[in-house]
Parts: C-alpha cells; sequence; structure tokens
C-alpha cells in the first residue's frame, strides 16, 4: 500500500502541473481530494488492515494529502493571477479579429474577366507551351528568316529552333493543324520579349483570339472586338481601327480606345493623341493556311492578340507596368 500510495502522490503532483485553468483546477480536485476521490478512498480502506499496521499508514496518507492540499492551493493562485495579467493586457469582451485574406492578382482578374466576355461569346479556351519551336512562333505565321521581330534582341532565343514564345499567335498554328474549320477559340498565356520600361516588362500577358468558318469577314471582327471593347470598358467608349501590319494577317488593323485618363482630350497617358492601343488583329492571311492544310479557297477567319497589362493599366488607371510584379501589398490590396 505504501508503494501504491507514492504513486498516488506522484501522478497527482505530476498533472498538478500542467493545470491551466479554473476547469484544470476542479478537475483536479474532483478526482484527487473529493468525497469520492482517489485519496478519500485510499483512506476508507485503511480500516482493512492489520491493527499495527494503521497508524504508520495513517500518518502517510495524512502526510500526502496536506501537501497535495497545499500544492491545490499553490496552482489555484497561480491560475487566478495568471488570469488577472490576460485580462490586464486582453479585453475577452472584445469581438475576434478576422485572419486576413488575400485575393486574386489583378492581371489574374483581368485575365479571367477578358477570357469570361469572349466564353461568353462561345470562344473555347485552349493553351500552348511558353517554351515554342521557332517554326510555331514566327515560320508557319509567315515570318520569314529575316524578319527584324527575329533579331536576337527581341526574342529570348532557348537554342538556334528554341525560343520563349513572344507571343500567343503561335496557338493559332498549334489549333488549326490539329483540327479543321470551325475554329472559334481564345488562347491566354504568358509571352517573353527582351523589353523593360515603363510600358513594357521581359514577361507579361497575351490573349490570343482566332476564329475561322466559311465567309467570315472583317466586318466580323470588327463586330466581336467592338463588342469586347464596350463589355471590359464600358458601353460609351469610343474604339478606332488603325491600319497596322502583322506578317500573318491581311489586312491588318490595330484597335485604340479612347484614353480612359482623358476621355480624348489628349494627356500625358497618351500621348496627347487621346487614344490608346489596345490589340493587334487582322484578317488571317491565306499564307498561314498553306502552313496548316486549310483551304483559302473555302475559308476564311480573323485573329487578333492584346496585352493584358496594358488592358489592366487602362481598366485600373495604372501608369507603370512594373507595380504588377514588385509584390507590393500597398499596391495590391487596392483592388
Ligand atoms: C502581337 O504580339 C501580335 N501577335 C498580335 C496579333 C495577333 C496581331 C493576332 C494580329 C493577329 P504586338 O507585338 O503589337 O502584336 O503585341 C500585342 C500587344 O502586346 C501590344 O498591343 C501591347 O499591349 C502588348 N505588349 C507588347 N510588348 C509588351 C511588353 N514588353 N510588355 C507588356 N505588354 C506588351
Ligand atoms: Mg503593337
Amino acid at each position: 500500500m505504501k508503494e501504491e500510495l507514492r504513486k498516488l502522490e506522484q501522478e497527482a503532483i505530476g498533472e498538478l502541473k500542467s493545470v491551466r485553468d479554473e476547469k484544470d483546477l476542479e478537475r483536479f480536485r474532483i478526482v484527487y481530494l473529493g468525497k469520492k476521490g482517489l485519496l478519500t478512498a485510499f483512506m476508507r480502506r485503511l480500516g482493512k488492515l492489520p491493527p499495527d499496521q494503521r497508524p504508520e499508514m495513517g500518518r502517510a496518507a495524512n502526510v500526502v494529502k496536506a501537501r497535495l492540499t497545499s500544492e491545490y492551493e499553490k496552482a489555484k493562485q497561480r491560475v487566478a493571477s495568471h488570469r488577472e495579467r490576460l485580462e490586464a493586457v486582453l479585453d475577452v469582451t472584445l469581438p475576434g479579429r478576422r485572419p486576413p485574406r488575400g485575393h486574386l492578382h489583378p492581371i489574374t482578374m483581368t485575365l479571367q474577366e477578358v477570357c469570361g466576355i469572349f466564353t461568353r461569346m462561345g470562344f473555347s479556351i485552349v493553351k500552348g507551351p511558353n517554351i515554342e519551336l521557332d517554326y510555331y512562333n514566327f515560320e508557319a505565321l509567315n515570318i520569314p528568316r529575316d524578319h527584324p521581330a527575329r533579331d536576337m534582341q527581341d526574342t529570348f532565343y532557348v537554342s538556334e529552333n528554341v525560343v520563349l514564345r513572344t507571343h500567343t499567335s503561335p496557338i493559332q498554328v498549334r489549333v488549326m493543324e490539329s483540327q479543321d474549320p470551325p475554329v472559334s477559340v481564345i488562347a491566354p498565356g504568358k509571352v517573353y520579349r527582351r523589353d523593360s520600361d515603363v510600358s513594357h516588362t521581359p514577361m507579361f500577358h497575351q490573349v490570343e483570339g482566332l476564329l475561322v468558318d466559311r465567309g467570315v469577314t472583317f466586318g466580323d471582327l470588327k463586330g466581336t472586338l467592338t463588342h469586347f471593347v464596350h463589355q471590359m470598358f464600358g458601353a460609351d467608349t469610343a474604339l478606332r481601327f488603325r491600319p497596322s501590319f502583322f506578317p500573318f494577317t491581311e489586312p491588318s488593323a490595330e484597335v485604340d480606345i479612347e484614353c480612359v485618363i482623358c476621355r480624348g482630350a489628349g494627356c500625358r497617358t497618351c500621348g496627347q493623341t487621346g487614344w490608346l492601343e489596345i490589340l493587334g488583329s487582322g484578317v488571317v492571311d491565306p499564307a498561314v493556311y498553306g502552313f496548316v492544310g486549310y483551304d483559302p479557297e473555302i475559308y476564311s477567319g480573323f485573329a487578333f492578340g492584346m496585352g493584358i497589362e496594358r488592358i489592366a493599366m487602362l481598366k485600373y488607371g495604372i501608369d507603370d507596368i512594373q507595380l504588377f510584379f514588385r509584390n507590393d501589398l500597398r499596391f495590391l490590396r487596392q483592388f
């Protein structure tokens, strides 16, 4: 029984050490010191001992009881003073604080909005590789070997025939290679150029569009892009189609929208012109069909490619493209 008492005492002291609050304290009191507790039960059993052993065991049990009681009181004080200190520094009646919640990056938000407008018109989304063959990025888009766009100063070359894609247009070729018309796709993704200033970064995002079918005209291109601009920037935003050149479209046009900063009056952002370029587009050049095996006598189509950072800058009135990639929370939290 001596051994039993020693174990009981050890366990009780051990448990007192892990007491944190009033609830723990009360549980301890009931289990060890209460009327139905372990120590009381032990003392009841003393009566069954031979008379000559009773006094010694009785004394030992009382010593343990006294010790546990005084340790219990000490723990009680410790809990009470801990609570006081807590209450001095914190008001437990205050409402809780929500954990901070993140949100999507403004470029991701703009990408999703652009893709949403086109998928609602019936376009489906396709992807292509970031590391691309020279053939798809240039050759099959009617960009010959000596074209200035292929210059080492503009393009990141991985090897002689492999580049980081400089636009999303190679996806046009991959799609036409793998399916017959009618085709209506958009292709969002990252593109890379050796370029860096307030409106250019070495990596940026484009969304490509391609529609090929029987009887598609430049009028369809105008209608589609006009609808897009009105959805993206508001139905009262003016736009214009300005003649341009791309080796893979003929005729080609760049689309300008009325400057969102000055509303067409002329300012620093639009170079006093009142207009801002948002995308390149055109009727697919028959030369491209030659590379993918489409019959230009039967099919025609249009394509376009827009810079997403540019669109986000206009939409949110941001004058430095680099801000998107600095990961400064003070900037990002504003969206
Ligand atoms: C093209 O990339 C053509 N592939 C677009 C096209 C597609 C034309 C289909 C016809 C048919 P461009 O090089 O102009 O075109 O780039 C398109 C847009 O990307 C530009 O209007 C601009 O908004 C954006 N852009 C170009 N370079 C950068 C850069 N370094 N940083 C951020 N945006 C850029
Ligand atoms: Mg351009």
